[in-house]
């Protein structure tokens, strides 16, 4: 039997693991046919990856088994060979202190997974919020030609005649609860409403945000964001996308011919467009990180500054992804963005053509979805980037998600140590605060949760929530579910944990925030905050040892992603020979 690869424009790296007659290729393809495949799908064909990370701790992503099932029947129909992988799945709803904390392991572990093993090609099926910037990360470190397919998101929830939005309703609810507006019989009666199908958080959450995100950094096939999880269009979008994978390795066209700053700015663009979450920032530049391209905290505010917030989704708006996928979806949103003007039109998707041929011809069926830009939720959505003596290196803000009375604001600060304090402190009837104040949380960073937990948005004092206040300025270093609503500045940096000055603000300093002026200013004399700084101690020690040691020891600040210093850049595909 020969071993002449087949009709393929060039020999494949799997073929050094399959692709002869020597005494390793004989150990590889001899344990690989245990599986019982015939000897014919060694022949130089494409080895697709399909990158799976399903799990039964990953709700979100519950379902992918049987999506990587038409991933697969697309391959074959393509002449490729398909082969499902199971990879780290960071579960937003299980992983403590949060999944955040594992996105770079997630990612580090997929980037071996690939370069360590004989794929040609990946398929990377993701869903809830980390797997999606997590596998990418990973791909763009190895720059194998992959493919996002993501699990789509939950049919809405209804509960008593209205939509009950993943996320967004609990945080609602909970606050109703804590006024005395609910009984908590009524919130588990909501509980079976929440979560009614398979499927990712149906809101524009991050789950949302990231698949948008892929999909318009042309990762995935155009449509592919918003089609929820039990549609049969879902599967079909599976399979086509394992069709498409194997003509992108033959192409051999890669992450790094698709993620450009052009890629990069019309995600950007497309965040402020969909009301998306700020956790889309962290993930976007640690993204770029890996791709080695040039994007930083301040392209986020210059691109996202003047796009007006579109589409009327939770937690902005109204609606939920089911009725975004029957508006038309994330095509709509990007045609507009083109015809503004806004949009690279030159893109390169996985299509292996522009994205303005994806979205041209797209066509917008529910104007009260996809809104009228006369009639957007803000005329100027995106993320606002905030600096000043409290955020020299910047804090992040989501304006479709803050109230408009709330953007110019002086107060009072009222400080909690870290998250622990303020459990303890917050339903205290004594403590000196009311809606006028400045609610100050440190050390929920990358290095001081640690992990950058989403408790940026925490509840208000049952005091005021009685008062019917339903928002007041809230400041931490920690990240905000992207289900999450309020004029809450997050990520600020450096974060208390390393000093930063997040870390010396006290319990009646004054505060100023103007978002019109990307301001964040402690209003005290430069001396002081010297002196204070000069004086600051640690919070708390550093771990002793296992991956939060490694994890404190080379995660960077939000303003860069919060990846891990020695992760960031390209490192290939090539890899050593094995010792057989
Ligand atoms: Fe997994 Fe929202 S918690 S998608």
């Amino acid at each position: 039997m020969t071993f002449e690869p087949a009709e393929w424009p060039r020999k494949l790296r799997s073929q050094e693991w399959y692709g002869g007659t020597s005494r390793d290729n004989i150990y590889h393809r001899g344990w690989l046919k245990n599986q019982g495949y015939p000897h014919d799908l060694f022949d130089g064909r494409p080895v697709i990856g399909i990158l799976n990370t399903w799990g039964e701790l990953t709700p979100c992503n519950g379902h992918l088994r049987e999506l990587a099932e038409k991933v697969k029947a697309g391959v074959w129909e393509a002449g490729g060979f398909p082969l499902e992988v199971p990879v780290f799945s960071a579960s937003e709803n299980t992983f403590r202190p949060t999944a955040m904390m594992y996105r770079n392991l997630a990612a580090m572990a997929v980037e071996e997974t690939m370069r360590a093993q004989p794929i040609d090609g990946a398929v990377l099926l993701v869903g809830c919020d980390k797997t999606t910037p997590s596998l990418i990360m990973g791909a763009a470190s190895t720059d194998i030609p992959s493919i996002v397919v993501t699990g789509g998101p939950m049919l809405n929830g209804w509960f008593r005649g209205e939509r009950v939005g993943s996320g967004t309703a609990l945080w609602q609810m909970s606050e109703d609860i804590k006024a005395g507006k609910m009984s908590q019989e009524d919130f588990l009666e909501a509980e079976q409403a929440m979560s009614r199908s398979s499927g990712t958080c149906n809101t524009m959450g991050t789950a949302s945000t990231m698949a948008s995100m892929a999909e318009a950094l042309g990762m995935a096939l155009s449509g592919n964001a918003a089609i929820p999880a039990v549609d049969a269009r879902r599967r079909v979008m599976a399979q086509i996308s394992g069709r498409r994978i194997v003509q992108m390795v033959k192409d051999d066209l890669k992450p790094s011919d698709i993620m450009t700053k052009a890629a990069f700015e019309n995600a950007i663009r497309t965040n402020g467009a969909i009301g998306g979450s700020t956790n889309a920032v962290v993930h976007l530049l640690a993204m770029a990180g890996r791709c080695g391209v040039d994007l930083t905290l301040d392209d986020w505010d210059r691109l996202g500054r003047d796009v007006p917030t579109i589409v009327n989704l939770m937690p902005s708006g109204k609606y939920l992804m089911e009725e975004f996928f029957y508006a038309g979806g994330l095509p709509v949103v990007l045609k507009r963005l083109g015809e503004a003007g806004v949009l690279n039109r030159n893109a390169l998707t996985v299509s292996g053509g522009p994205i303005w041929d994806e979205v041209k011809d797209a066509v917008n069926w529910n104007e009260d979805v996809i809104l009228p830009v006369e009639k957007a939720l803000t005329s100027s959505g995106g993320i606002a980037v905030l600096r000043g003596n409290l955020a020299p290196e910047g804090a992040v803000l989501k304006p479709s998600a803050a109230s408009p009375h709330l953007m110019k604001h002086r107060g009072r600060a009222v400080v909690f140590e870290d998250i622990d304090d303020y459990k303890a402190k917050i339903a205290d009837e004594t403590l000196e605060i009311d809606e006028t104040c400045v609610m100050v949380l440190k050390n929920c960073g990358p290095k001081g949760y640690p992990g950058m937990s989403e408790v940026g948005n925490m509840g208000l004092p049952p005091k005021v929530l009685r008062k019917g206040i339903k928002d007041m300025v809230r400041i931490s270093d920690a990240r905000m579910s992207g289900t999450a609503y309020g004029t809450v500045v997050l990520h600020t940096a450096p974060e208390a944990a390393v000093g930063g000055p997040l870390a010396v603000v006290r319990t009646g300093d004054m505060i100023e925030l103007d978002v019109e002026a990307r301001r964040l200013h402690l209003d005290i004399p430069d001396a002081e905050l010297a002196q204070r700084l000069a004086d600051w101690t640690p919070h708390t020690a550093p771990p002793p040892s296992g991956y939060a040691k490694l994890f404190h020891d080379h995660v960077e600040g939000a303003d860069t992603g919060a990846d891990f210093d020695f992760l960031k850049g390209c490192r290939g595909r090539e890899v050593p020979r094995d010792s057989h």
